[in-house]
């Protein structure tokens, strides 16, 4: 597996699985994706998947230093005190003893609050301490703009390492990128395939064509040489694998600025600033 490095020197793989919604339909899903290989599993408080996730870790043959696992403490959580708290319950959940991978999941609580700037500084306390205690190998955020980040960035004694986006063909949110690269903070992309909307688009169909590839593979690869790390999430071993085999190709400039300036499509319709579009049971 191809990795990427943060800005602290811990590698980070280069693919991982996305586990929101897939684990309560199958269990045994986070099972399936390790034996075909995924050895990052990224997670969360919200996602209310931690046990069962912890249980398929406890029983798989892969040693836990091998595994890169990453969970997030959610918005309504924001603060010192509860940030810690939510960081040791998902310790437990999945019980282990450390994170490779500690994420604040969403900027503000709520739309009306004009508190943010202060939790979210709050919460970053919390972030660094565990940090410093070796608790979480690295830190970071997940749907923050620049300016969320910015004013974090003025006050921070440790920079947040990650943050983990929505992008995919058709959804690329280039200022952000272009902000996080800038501050030396890897993006994670979060709905790579756009869940499943982005598969179907004829641009994506005839690049994928072009390469002898699915259109799965085409999202992945364009992520990856983007610099992004990716978690697809898939719900059979052949799609599972299929997802990872992109480390065998290239697509050319020419086909990266056709994704790059292909129209908007598969939005989520989330915005940590605005209502959602889209209820998607946040
Ligand atoms: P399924 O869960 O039935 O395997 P995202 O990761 O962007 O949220 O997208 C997930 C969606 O993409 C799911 O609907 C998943 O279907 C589908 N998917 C994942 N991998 C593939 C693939 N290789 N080919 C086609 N569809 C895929």
């Amino acid at each position: 597996m191809k990795e990427f490095t943060l800005s602290n020197g811990v590698k980070i793989p280069a693919i991982g699985f996305g586990t929101w919604i897939a684990v309560k339909e199958d269990p045994g899903i986070v099972s399936k994706a390790i034996e075909e290989g995924y050895r990052l599993i990224d997670t969360a408080a919200f996602y209310d998947n931690e046990e069962q996730i912890g249980d398929s870790l406890m029983h798989c043959n892969v040693a836990r230093n091998e595994l890169f696992l990453t969970s997030k403490v959610w918005k309504t959580k924001l603060g010192y005190q509860s940030c810690i708290r939510s960081f040791e319950k998902s310790l437990l959940n999945l019980k282990t003893d450390y994170l490779d991978l500690f994420l604040i999941h969403w900027p503000k609580n709520n739309l009306e609050t004009d508190q943010w700037k202060e939790e979210d500084l709050e919460t970053w306390r919390a972030m660094e301490e565990l940090y410093q205690q070796g608790k979480v190998r690295a830190i970071g955020l997940s749907n923050f703009y620049p300016h969320h980040m910015i004013p974090l960035l003025e006050q921070v004694k440790i920079k947040p390492m990650v943050n983990q986006i929505e992008f995919h063909p058709g959804y690329t949110q280039k200022y952000v990128v272009d902000f996080c690269k800038e501050h030396n903070i890897i993006v994670e992309a979060w709905s790579p395939l756009g869940r499943a909307a982005v598969l179907s688009d004829r641009t994506v169909c005839e690049i994928a064509e072009k390469y002898g590839r699915t259109p799965a593979q085409i999202c992945l690869r364009f992520i990856y040489q983007n610099g992004l790390v990716s978690l697809p999430k898939a719900s059979s071993k052949i799609r599972m694998h299929q997802n990872l085999e992109i480390f065998d190709f290239e697509i050319s400039e020419e086909d990266m600025s056709i994704l790059h300036t292909m129209p908007q499509t598969g939005w989520s319709g989330e915005h940590p600033d605005r209502q959602p579009l889209v209820d998607l049971g946040w």
